[in-house]
């Protein structure tokens, strides 16, 4: 017969079995309990090996990292998040992969291209930090972002650091002299704030002068402004069918669409990714939304339309966890206890009720309560 001190003890083998099938891998499930020493320490990120790091011009240097062995294959286009320690605390960023799948499947190596932004907490420091043999965490590879070969006419359009996943695609395409592999027409429309801020300029050059398939125009904004309708009506090769990819700083890419759109480009052939949430609808009136930040005993007024909870929350000296800051890592996970937020990058309203929002896409709608 069973003793109940042996019913127990099967209950809570079952639970721990349970609980573990319930978990992906051994990491995901001792994640909680290393969290409680390392708060911001995750199963999902692979420490791997900086190789080299290389000056690409005044404001850009590229990484070039020995990905760890669980790193698995990405598609040219997607991006990574790279996370660091900087004086004891776990920074993240996002950047796209620069160089190809193909380059990774020979060599196991990646380079993320990165711009110097003066401001930055992180960019201006990481040239400096790190050296050959530096360990930092990456994560798998996301984001939709990438080529579809079946669009024969393609128009990539990229302002600035925005280069970096057109250069994987265009690296993965293997544009060689007379290749029949391209069979897509491809035009790149590169846009740099002056002649030395064209990123690769001579690997593209030499694309555009073995591949007939490949057209190459730089423009260099200082002396040809920025992104407007006769630059792309100038281009011959361009026909009803070309699919337009987009990629830049956000105000690039709302002006790219608006020009493309007065230009009659069908919508499904406009192709972006906001690298962070979208810019808000100036339909949203939130102006003197008060938000109670209920465990601090904060009560604050939003002034602007445009102000997350979470840059609210900073710019009165709260300090809630977070990461990427574009709504992707979920560390800035809170509870909201009552009203409504918009939340910027899925475009939809909140219930009025309690639930889990992400504080650095969330603007508040009217008085929100939020327990932080
Ligand atoms: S900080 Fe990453 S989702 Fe908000």
């Amino acid at each position: 017969m069973q003793t109940i001190a042996s019913t127990k003890a099967s209950k809570a083998w079952h639970w721990f079995i349970g609980s573990l099938t319930n978990h992906q891998s051994i990491r995901a499930y001792f994640e909680p309990v290393i969290q409680m020493a390392l708060p911001q320490w995750r199963s999902d990120l692979l420490r791997s090996r900086v190789v080299e790091v290389r000056h690409e011009s005044q404001d850009m240097f590229s990484l070039v990292i020995k990905a760890n062995k669980r790193f698995q294959a990405f598609q040219a286009g997607q991006y990574i998040e790279l996370t660091v320690e900087k004086d004891g605390a776990w920074l993240s960023r996002y950047f796209s992969i620069s160089s190809s799948p193909e380059y990774f499947k020979k060599t196991g190596l990646i380079e993320l291209s990165i711009r110097i932004q003066s401001h930055g907490k992180i960019t201006p420091w990481l040239p400096k930090a790190l050296k050959a043999g530096s360990l930092v965490n990456i994560s798998k590879a996301m984001g939709e972002f990438t080529l579809n070969p079946e669009h024969q006419s393609v128009c990539m359009i990229a302002g600035g650091s925005g280069i970096t996943p057109f250069r994987s695609m265009l690296q993965q395409m293997n544009l060689k002299p007379n290749s029949n592999d391209t069979q897509q027409d491809i035009t790149l429309l590169y846009y740099a704030r002056s002649s030395e801020h064209f990123l690769f300029k001579k690997e593209f050059e030499s694309f555009a002068n073995q591949n007939s398939n490949f057209h190459l125009q730089l423009i260099d904004s200082e002396q040809l402004g920025n992104i407007n309708g006769s630059h792309i009506s100038l281009i011959e090769q361009l026909n009803s069918d070309t699919h337009f990819y987009i990629c830049g700083p956000t105000p690039m890419i709302t002006l790219g669409r608006k020009i493309l759109s007065d230009l009659n480009v069908n919508n499904a052939h406009i192709h972006y990714e906001f690298f962070g949430p979208e810019p808000l609808s100036t339909d949203l009136q939130n102006d003197n939304a008060q938000v109670l930040f209920g465990r601090s005993n904060k009560q604050v007024v939003s002034t602007s339309n445009n102000q997350t909870l979470l840059e609210l929350a900073e710019n009165h000296d709260l300090k809630p966890v977070s990461g990427c800051r574009i709504g992707v890592c979920h560390q800035c996970i809170c509870q909201k206890k009552s009203g409504v937020v918009y939340n910027s990058k899925t475009k939809t309203y909140s219930d009025t009720g309690a639930q889990e929002i992400q504080l650095c896409i969330s603007v508040p709608v009217n008085d929100v309560v939020l327990d932080l």
